[in-house]
């Protein structure tokens, strides 16, 4: 392992206030959001999007890694630039999803365990030839009246540091994603205990599997009340809890954490990561930075709307949510950005 090539890319991604975009949804979820807004499901419309992704001027000013699929990491623009080498040229680092997704967990009901372990040595070496250097692996962890349970939390977690030690024993930073979801009624507190005993187990696990800590990145959800909940809290409120929940389960050898969106809307998305960077900023052990897809996709998908016309509008839309977060990594973001 080339410990010090991973620590600088790790380093990297999170450096100069910038943060990840994720643009790796798999072809079923891509085409799941095309659907709703009327967009054909075919490669080539896949193909497209992506190149405005990739080709927005200015990306790489806000942006330091961009998490591809395994189709669009083979694919190329119009003219035949590969993507790889596009995102290069924008001054951003080439990532890669590397599970094969959540599946069904046998024995335990409305839980979800994530496969792609089998083969992942190989191909993590073939993703390292094409220009990658990092990998994400998505756990994800439902909560209700009698889930996560303890088989659930530790499978996963276990699945997440094998994953994590082939990474860096290819070379690729592994991008950590627990993901507790917010689908339920559940109060603020129940996602605060979930998402502190998901990362508790998940870093023993590193700790048996030998992953170093200084060569990852956390991308964790907010902790934040269910979506159904009745009581929902303010910014500051899932600021602060966010934020504690994180100082007592993450290692301060971890250089940077990189929230997932999850469901929120681009602006809260915004405004929380900023409410963390101004009460938190200065007594923090690692970055905390945005890995968002939707939270950061979708006013530019919905504005393109599959439609040549539409580029340039929706590639101005996609820099503005980029630009946003950076500014929420200063804690400079306010709602005046949003021109409302
Ligand atoms: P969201 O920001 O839309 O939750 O997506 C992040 C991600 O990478 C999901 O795996």
């Amino acid at each position: 392992m080339n410990a010090e090539a991973l620590i600088n890319t790790a380093r990297k991604l999170v450096a100069d206030d910038k943060g990840l975009l994720a643009m790796d949804e798999s072809n079923p979820t891509c085409n799941k959001r095309f659907a709703k807004l009327g967009i054909p499901q075919t490669m080539e419309a896949r193909r497209a999007y992506r190149e405005l992704i990739v080709t927005t001027p200015g990306l790489g000013e806000c942006i330091s890694g961009a998490i591809l699929f395994d189709e669009t990491i083979h694919q190329q623009k119009k003219d035949g630039t590969p993507f790889v080498k596009v995102i290069t040229g924008a001054g951003i680092i080439p990532g890669i999803k590397v599970d094969i997704g959540a599946k069904a967990m046998a024995g335990h009901p409305g839980e979800k365990i994530t496969e792609g372990l089998d083969g992942l040595r190989n191909r993590l070496a073939e993703y390292f030839q094409m220009g990658a250097h990092f990998a994400k692996w998505r756990a994800v962890i439902a909560v209700g009246e009698d889930i996560p349970s303890r088989g659930c939390i530790e499978a996963n977690a276990q699945a997440l540091a094998r994953y994590a030690a082939l990474c860096q024993e290819a070379g690729l930073v592994p991008i950590v994603e627990p993901e507790v979801l917010m689908d339920g009624v559940h109060a603020l507190e129940r996602c605060r205990v979930v998402t502190e005993e998901v990362l508790r187990n998940m870093f023993i696990q590193f700790n048996c599997q030998r992953v170093l800590l200084e060569g990852m990145i956390l991308k964790p959800n907010m902790v934040l009340p269910g979506l159904t909940c009745p009581t929902q809290k303010s910014v500051d409120e899932v600021a602060d809890v966010t934020v504690r929940s994180l100082l007592r389960a993450v290692p301060a050898a971890v250089p940077g954490i990189a929230f997932l969106s999850g469901g929120q809307s681009a602006e809260l998305a915004s405004a929380r990561l900023n409410a963390m960077n101004v009460r938190f900023k200065s007594r923090l052990p690692w970055a905390l930075a945005f890995s968002f897809a939707r939270a950061i996709q979708q006013p530019a998908l919905e504005l393109w709307h599959g439609k040549e016309a539409n580029v340039n509008a929706a590639q101005q839309a996609l820099l503005h949510r980029a630009r946003c977060n950076r500014a929420a990594r200063r804690g400079e973001y306010t709602a005046g950005m949003e021109g409302k």
